[in-house]
């Protein structure tokens, strides 16, 4: 080993008061690495727990947590943005292309639901999942507050109306989705809507609160006029915004319709929304990116597809 790496590892475990004598030593006894420890093969394969004996039930297992593997992975790259020192049109650009290529996979692959599973499976295993639903999926909510801001994803019929300065309590109980969670005759909440929130409104609002400045829309606003002119950056985002809230919510849509409209009846979702409306994007219009689009593009939003 070279004397400049000896050196190196003695000031990293100084700077921590430890012998880096016991951590050498340690390296003579410790196993070498192998790719089923490193990727946790074991565990990761350990994780599909089906209620039915139903084959199919295992696709829609595995495909909902390659979905969430591919959410974190988003995540990951819009915190990256929303905690960069020092933004450069190039590198909002490169991490608004991998969020949007990762969309882009999730929107292809959703053929994997539509096409991939025994409709007659699907109907008998779902009956044991009521009333869960993708609808309690944290990490999509997570994605829409990083992303935009709160107002654009306010119920659109209380947007024009709300105060914009409200409090994260009362944004949060006029988000778009808490329509699908609640009877809309009597406003009571379902217990799919009530259980989430008992499991995740207090780590979702302080999540907001960090991204209520941090979101993708308010960094790229906040950027000098020569960036936000930049033509790549800002195809990149309207790519984003479309494969979002037009692409994947249609494959979703017609996935949904797929399963639950049989012989043209609607089956009631195992989260109890109002799916058919609720679903499609031309009635709810979430835009992340509202600025980037020309009026009638928002007016045609989700209507061309
Ligand atoms: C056979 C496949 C699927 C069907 C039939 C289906 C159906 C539905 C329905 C009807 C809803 C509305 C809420 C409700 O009443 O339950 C919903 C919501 C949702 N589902 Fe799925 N879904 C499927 C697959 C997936 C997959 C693979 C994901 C990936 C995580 C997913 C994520 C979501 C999300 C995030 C919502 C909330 C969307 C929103 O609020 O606009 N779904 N789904």
């Amino acid at each position: 080993m070279s004397k400049k790496v000896i050196n190196q590892l003695e000031e990293k475990y100084n700077s921590i008061g430890q012998d880096i004598d016991t951590h050498l030593e340690g390296l003579l006894h410790s196993k070498p690495i192998t790719y089923w420890d490193y990727i946790q093969t074991d565990v990761l394969l350990n994780l599909q727990v089906p209620r039915t004996s139903l084959p199919d039930e295992k696709v829609f297992i595995m495909y909902h947590q390659v979905t969430e593997l591919l959410f974190k992975m988003i995540l990951s790259e819009i915190e990256q943005v929303a905690k960069h020192p020092t933004l450069t049109a190039e590198i909002f650009t490169d991490k608004i292309m991998r969020v949007s290529r990762y969309f882009d996979v999730l929107t292809s692959s959703f053929s994997i639901m539509k096409d991939g599973m025994d409709v007659e499976q699907y109907n008998k295993f779902r009956t044991t999942l009521t009333p869960a639903s993708g609808f309690q999926s944290v990490q999509y909510r997570k994605i829409e507050v990083a992303s935009t801001e709160l107002i654009n994803l306010i119920d659109k019929r209380f947007r024009e109306t709300i105060d914009r300065n409200s409090s994260y309590e009362n944004a949060f109980e006029h988000l778009y989705w808490q329509a699908a969670g609640k009877d809309y005759k009597t406003g009571k909440k379902s217990y799919t809507l009530t259980i989430f929130e008992e499991r995740y409104k207090d780590e979702f609002i302080r999540f907001t609160q960090f991204y209520n400045k941090n979101n993708l829309w308010t960094k790229f606003k906040a950027l000098p006029p020569e960036v936000k002119d930049d033509q790549a950056l800002i195809k990149a985002m309207r790519h984003y915004d479309y494969t979002v809230n037009v692409k994947w919510v249609m494959a979703h849509y017609n996935t949904a319709n797929h399963y639950l409209n049989i012989g043209g009846e609607t089956a009631e979702a195992t989260g109890g929304s109002e799916w058919v409306k609720y679903m499609h994007p031309k009635y709810q219009k979430r835009i992340f990116f509202p600025d980037l689009w020309t009026k009638k593009e928002l007016e045609d939003w989700g209507t061309n597809i």
